[in-house]
This record gives C-alpha cells, structure tokens and sequence, in this order.
C-alpha cells in the first residue's frame, strides 16, 4: 500500500497535495474545511503589512476561457492579497494549525520591498506556529504596480537580497514563489537559492486579458467600463508550468532545489506530471475554486492505486524520473521515425484527420476508397506529426508506430537507421561539430 506522506522543505504532511495561496486559504473556515476533505497543506493566502486593509474591486475580479460545453480551460483574476486584517489572520492560522498538527500550514508572505518591513512580519508569523512562509514574487498585477510581488520576482538581485532577509532573520523554511512572467525561469530560481531558499514553488499567475464585450467594445471582464491585465491559471497553465519545473530541476545551478509544482493541478494524473519532472508536492488554487475542496479525495487514491500499480512505496520511488528524459531539440534521435495507423474497426468516418492533414500537414490521410468514404493513412507520405491523433475524436483510433531499426520508410526510400543521430552531428548542420 502506497505511502503518500510527504516532506517538503523540512515541512511533513499526510500527503503531497496542498492548496496554493488563494482564495480557498483566505480563513481559517475554508481551511478547516479542507483540512476535513483531506488535503495534506495548505498555504494560506498572502499576507500584507499591517496598516490599512487591502481594497478590492466590488466588481468582476474573475474571467474564465470556457470549452463551449462550458468546462474550464483557464482563469483570470485581478484579485490583490488578503484583505483582512493582519492580526484576524495571524489569530486564525495559530488556532488552525493547534487543531491540525499533522497538516502543513504554510504563510504566504508580500510586503514592500526594505530589510525593516520583512524583519517585521516574520517574527509574527513565527508565533503562529506556521511550518514555513511562502515569499510571494509572482502576483503579476496591482501589487506589482506598487513595487511588490512580480516587481520583485522579475528581479533575481531582489529575489537574492529578501530570501537572504527572510533567512538571517526569520527561523522558518522559506519558499520562494516564482513569477512565470519573465524569460528565463532560471534566473529567478538561482537567486532564490542563492539568498538560501529552501525551496521555490511555481508557477504564480500569467499575465493576461480576458478579451472584448462584442457589444461595447470594451475590455471584457471590466470594473466600470475599464480593465486591466490579470493572473492566468488552470488547466491551460500546466504546461507552462511543466516547462519551467522541469528547466529549473535540470539546470546544474538549480538541480536538487526543492520544488512545489502548482498550475493546472486538477487531478492524480497532473500531480504525478509535476512529480515525475521533479517536483516534490503540488498546489492547487483554480480547480479547487471550481470543483470544491472533495477533488482532494479523487487525487489521493488515483495516486495511491497508481503508485501500487507500478510498485511504488512512496513518491520519492518516481520523483523526478522522467527529468532525464527531457533535453534540448538539438539532441533529439532525427533518425527515429514513426508513422500513423488507423484502427479501421473504430474509425467513425469522420473525415476530420483527413481535413487536417490534408490542408495544414502532409495530404497523407485517404478519404475515399472504391466510391466509398474511408480513412487510410498513406505511409509514403507519413511524416508520423501526431496532427491527426489529435484531432481524431475516437481514443487510440489513431496511434502512432515507430518504425523498426532496418524497416523501410516508403517515404524517404531508405531504410530506418538503428544509430541515433542528432543535430548536432547532422550532415546538414553547416555548424556541426567535425568528425573524424
Ligand atoms: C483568485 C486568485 C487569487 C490568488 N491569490 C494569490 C495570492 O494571494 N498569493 C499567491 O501567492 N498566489 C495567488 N494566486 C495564485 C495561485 O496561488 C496559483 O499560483 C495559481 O492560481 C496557479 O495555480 P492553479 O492553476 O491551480 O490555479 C491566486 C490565484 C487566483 C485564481
Ligand atoms: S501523422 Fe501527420 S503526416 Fe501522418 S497522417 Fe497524421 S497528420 Fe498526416
Ligand atoms: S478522425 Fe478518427 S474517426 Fe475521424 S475519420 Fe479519422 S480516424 Fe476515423
């Protein structure tokens, strides 16, 4: 039987999935309540400096990119930080992780940008009895136009200089959260682990706008008649996110730092994505807000029978494993070659892999045979692009094979190669390096 207890940052928890710092981690009675569902952490959401409370808009603060059916594909927000105030907060989390010892409770922290203002803050949460705080340097609007949150994350000098204030004068695990607005997500993750970090976690929010009311024209959603960007996230963020997980466990300045992989987590099957790139948990903030607090129990035991499936006693088995799988384009094996296949037993007759290949790809798709609609693929002209497997609406209707080493490629009129050759030793590379 799987062991799904976890260790992140020096912080334990009964399992690997945590919500992220948002509106689900707002109050102590959401966190109860998701405590109660099942979820192993939770980061509470951001805290500012004492002082005036945070104002929000009394208006759309969220937009969603729908499927016509209307599932989720993305969200939007120009929600800011918490706006409670500080002490209900700092008196909420003390009282909350009293009653739940073996859940990790961690402190999403943003304050301006001076050694006096985090040496101010950290003591307070300290006394909550937090496990760790969360230095939020990704929030990509409103606070940043005040010089916090993305301000601070698009600058690794920054990033270094308050992880190192957090560290010299705090005592608590320090989590650093990532800005996906920037180039190079090395940068800012080198920085945090050169200021002493703990751990990063990533991704924060996209900048994004929503689109337009055709009616009025006007930026859509809008805060009287005006809009301006959000955060983006959700399913349609996990690959971005991937993308930058796996950049920073690959980087040699970066390998080994600790990660909490967050963005699209909907599911078992999107945190074992995260896990296997690296990451040692995840956070989940959209699918929680749109399917409730219960989507915790399907990830448990989706991950727990996959991981008995495959042997896997705890997730440290499968923890980064397929990082060495993933490389430069330049490195790539261009003598692999595959073709598609269509399963003519369930092949509805669509035609839509046809249309696809035949307009935008390579014309190898049949459409008709002997008068009659049918769909076959025509190998001599296959350059094996996935394009039709993924637009075919029938699972596995379509797959792709890998030509075997010395099997004929009807394409090229030469038989598939078993060496691997990459580009950087292609003969038509004018830059490759000399052989001998
Ligand atoms: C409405 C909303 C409010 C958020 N507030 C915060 C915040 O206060 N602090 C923070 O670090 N991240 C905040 N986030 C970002 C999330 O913690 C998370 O990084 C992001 O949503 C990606 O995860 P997801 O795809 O699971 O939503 C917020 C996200 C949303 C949707
Ligand atoms: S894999 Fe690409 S080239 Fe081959 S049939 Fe499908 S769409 Fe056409
Ligand atoms: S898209 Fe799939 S179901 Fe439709 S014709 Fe092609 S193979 Fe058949």
């Amino acid at each position: 039987m799987a062991d799904l207890r976890n260790t992140f940052a020096g912080i334990s928890s009964l399992n690997p999935f945590w919500l992220a710092s948002a509106p689900p981690t707002d109050k102590a009675y959401n966190v109860h309540r998701a405590f109660e569902a099942g979820w192993g952490g939770v980061v509470w959401k951001t805290l500012g400096e004492d002082g005036p409370p945070i104002v929000n808009v009394s208006g759309p603060r969220y937009g969603a990119l729908l499927t016509p059916d209307r599932r989720m594909l993305g969200f939007n927000n120009i929600e800011l930080i918490t706006d409670r105030p500080l002490r209900t907060n700092l008196d909420e989390i003390r009282d909350v992780k009293r009653q739940w010892p073996d859940r990790a409770l961690v402190v999403s922290l943003m304050v301006p940008c001076t050694e006096s203002a985090w040496k101010a803050i950290l003591p307070m949460v300290e006394d909550t009895g937090a496990d760790g705080i969360e230095l939020n340097f990704g929030c990509p609007h409103g606070m940043s136009e005040r010089g916090m949150g993305s301000a601070v994350g698009q600058v690794p000098e920054y990033i270094e200089m308050v992880t190192a204030w957090c560290k010299q004068h705090g005592r608590l695990p320090v989590i650093v959260k990532l800005t996906p607005n920037i180039s190079d997500i090395r940068q800012p993750a080198a920085a945090a682990k050169r200021g002493g970090a703990d751990a990063v976690s990533l991704i924060n929010t996209i900048s994004s706008i929503m689109g337009v009311d055709p009616a009025t024209l006007t930026m859509s959603p809008s805060t009287g008649g005006m809009g301006s960007h959000g955060g983006y996230c959700g399913p349609a963020v996990k690959p971005i996110a991937l993308n930058m997980v796996a950049e920073i466990g690959r980087a040699p300045a970066t390998a080994g730092l600790p990660i909490s992989g967050i963005g699209g987590v909907g599911s078992w099957r999107d945190a074992l994505d995260y896990i296997a790139l690296g990451a040692t948990n995840v956070q989940v903030c959209t699918a929680a807000m749109v399917y409730g607090f219960k989507i915790v129990q399907e990830m448990v035991d989706g991950l727990s029978d996959y991981m008995d499936s495959m042997g896997f006693k705890t997730t440290a088995d499968f923890q980064g494993r397929a990082l060495p799988t993933v490389t430069d384009w330049q490195y790539l094996n261009l003598n692999a070659t595959s073709k598609a296949v269509i399963d003519q037993a369930s092949c509805i007759q669509c035609g839509r892999c046809h249309i696809a290949c035949e307009d935008t790809s390579h014309q190898a798709i049949t459409a008709v045979k002997d008068g009659k609609r049918h769909f076959a693929v025509k190998d001599d002209e296959c350059v094996g692009c996935n394009l039709c497997v993924t637009v075919c609406p029938v699972p596995d209707c379509i797959t792709l094979r890998t030509l075997a080493p010395g099997e004929m490629d009807t394409r090229t009129g030469q038989p598939v190669r078993a060496e691997p050759l990459n580009w950087t030793a292609h003969p038509n590379n004018p830059s490759r390096a000399a052989t001998a």
